[in-house]
């Protein structure tokens, strides 16, 4: 299988724990590809399929911040810290590259989420009516880690 095909298979898997599912704003075959494509993926496989994905956009270098585009853990992997660790990677490969905040969406719908991002240093940086934009300070998260702030 290739990668789009891979991720397409985990996101298949956790439509139903997106509120709303994933597959009512997105066509899988096109954003897997896309994705595949132009994201930098941090994933872990298990038995030949992916069990924990973070994708992450780092490829606009007229702006100072990476974009997290997906962050989903298969139902059997959940709860070991899979999601957590896959983020800090992406936060040290991110800071790596030059950019100085991440910042993902969250639909208001899934309140818990706040926290979880909280949690890994992510702050409300604004809000619409149906999400809430975070945000996270690359320096100050990798100075923390380093002792050095
Ligand atoms: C969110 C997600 C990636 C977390 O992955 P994970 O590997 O289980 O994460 P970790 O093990 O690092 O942390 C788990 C803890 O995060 C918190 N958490 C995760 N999702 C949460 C939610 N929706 N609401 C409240 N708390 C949540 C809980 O404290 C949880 O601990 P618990 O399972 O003991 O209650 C995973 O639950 C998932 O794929 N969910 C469905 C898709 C999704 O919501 N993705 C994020 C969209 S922005």
């Amino acid at each position: 299988m290739s990668v789009a095909e891979d991720i397409k298979d985990l996101l298949v898997e956790v439509d139903n724990d997106f509120t709303p599912r994933l597959s009512v704003k997105l066509d899988f075959d096109v954003y897997c590809r896309k994705i595949a494509e132009k994201a930098v993926l941090f994933t872990v496989y298990e038995a030949g399929k992916i069990s924990g994905l973070v994708a992450v956009y780092c490829n606009d270098s007229a702006v100072d911040s990476a974009f997290v585009t997906m962050v989903a853990v298969r139902k059997s992997a959940r709860s070991t810290g899979l999601g957590s660790a896959l983020l800090r990677s992406s936060f040290a490969y991110a800071a790596k590259a030059g950019f100085k905040t991440m910042r993902l969406e969250i639909y208001k719908t899934n309140p818990g989420l706040r926290s979880f991002y909280g949690r890994l240093g992510f702050t409300v940086a604004s809000e619409s009516d149906v999400s809430v934009f975070m945000e996270l300070d690359l320096f100050s998260h990798q100075s923390s880690r380093l002792g050095t702030s």
